[in-house]
């Protein structure tokens, strides 16, 4: 705060200080006894109604100097005259800095218990994945959305398409570590035959048919396996180690409509997801990979077959069980 506001807010505060110890002061006056028993205000109301001009009450009088000496007493110990920080140093940052710094040594034997766990063990405790959510409604929501679904150009976390990988070890590094999908612009290598073939191509790979019909998405072909394959593979399905996604399937990350699939090959994508090990740590990067794990779409791996229900999921129900009326007896 400058001098000049510090000195303008102080002086304007103590002012009105000084200005209200003088108005009661002022009404004062003639001490705490009627100056005439029995003078009143002149005030008539009611035809006869009255009022005697006599001074406030001691008590209630004093019951503002207190008020006044409260605020005095609050300015001197608390941060409130312009810059003048107060005799107890008290600070609202620093107090926060304190805060946390508890909150980190409560918490930090607790998420050190959690890192020393595996992934998909971590993922079946349901208390560490309370916290989990936790976390993710507080760092990861405003882009993937409180139930992890996803928008346009944010990838939804609980379905079975994954840009990086879906290995315990791939979801922490691209936690940790951010990652970043570059797709770039063919608009200016491409003539306007040769985009809308390849958009008819990339439309028709996930089963659908194309609009634009069998010769334009021939054309397409041949500009795919010229310009896209090395990235999306020749059969389109993708590239986990470069962040290429599988065209193949339903999931779009910025859509699947012509007109959207058109735009980004002619503009290109960059997608960044930022990186969190810094700002979060390790032990809560791990526990946020479990949870992202927990949310269901990693494929169950082989060797947990049986019982390979995911955490939060509902048990299949039992065939015959409830849904049978009870036979009559
Ligand atoms: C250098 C590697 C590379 C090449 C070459 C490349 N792509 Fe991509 N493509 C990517 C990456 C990476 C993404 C994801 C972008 C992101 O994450 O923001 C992507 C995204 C896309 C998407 C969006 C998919 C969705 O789910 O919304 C389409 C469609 C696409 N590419 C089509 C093509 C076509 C068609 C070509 C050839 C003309 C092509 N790409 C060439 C790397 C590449
Ligand atoms: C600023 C927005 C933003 C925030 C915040 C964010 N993400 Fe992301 N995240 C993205 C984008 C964008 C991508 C896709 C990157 C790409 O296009 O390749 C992504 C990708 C991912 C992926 C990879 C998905 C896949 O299909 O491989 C995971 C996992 C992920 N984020 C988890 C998280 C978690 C957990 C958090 C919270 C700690 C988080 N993200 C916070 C924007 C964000």
């Amino acid at each position: 705060m400058s001098l000049f506001w510090t000195v303008f807010i102080a002086g304007l505060t103590l002012l009105n200080i000084a200005a209200c110890w003088w108005l009661i002061s002022w009404t004062r006056r003639g001490g705490t006894e009627p100056a005439q028993p029995g003078e009143t205000t002149g005030h008539v109301w009611d035809g006869d109604l009255t009022e005697y001009n006599n001074p406030l009450p001691a008590w209630w009088l004093y019951l503002f100097y207190l008020t006044i000496l409260f605020g005095v007493l609050y300015l001197l110990l608390y941060p409130g005259l312009g810059a003048f920080e107060g005799l107890l140093d008290w600070d609202q940052e620093k107090r926060y800095a304190r805060e946390l710094e508890a909150a980190e040594l409560r918490y930090a034997p607790l998420y050190q218990a959690y890192a020393a766990q595996p992934i998909p063990e971590l993922a079946q405790d349901a208390q560490a994945m309370q916290t989990g959510g936790r976390l993710f409604a507080q760092h990861c929501a405003t882009c993937h959305g409180s139930d992890a679904h996803g928008g346009p150009g944010f990838p939804n976390l609980t379905d079975q398409a994954w840009l990086h990988g879906s290995e315990p070890a791939a979801i922490r590094t691209t936690i940790a570590q951010g990652r970043q999908g570059v797709m770039p612009p063919f608009g200016g290598q491409l003539d306007a035959e040769q985009l809308a073939g390849v958009a008819n191509y990339v439309y028709s790979l996930n089963g659908r048919e194309a609009p634009g019909g069998d010769e334009l998405s021939a054309v397409g072909q041949q500009v795919f396996s010229t310009y896209c394959f090395a990235c999306h593979g020749a059969d389109g399905s993708g590239n986990t180690a470069i962040g290429a996604p599988n065209l193949t399937d339903d999931a779009w990350l910025y859509g699947g409509d012509l007109e959207t699939i058109t735009t980004t090959i002619a503009d290109g994508r960059t997608g960044v997801m930022p990186a969190h090990a810094e700002r979060l740590g390790e032990a809560r990067v791990h526990l946020l990979a479990a949870y992202v794990y927990s949310l269901g779409g990693t494929p169950a791996e082989p060797a947990a077959t049986a019982d390979a229900t995911p955490p939060g999921a509902m048990a299949p129900p039992t065939p015959g069980v409830a849904a049978e009326p009870e036979p009559a007896s």
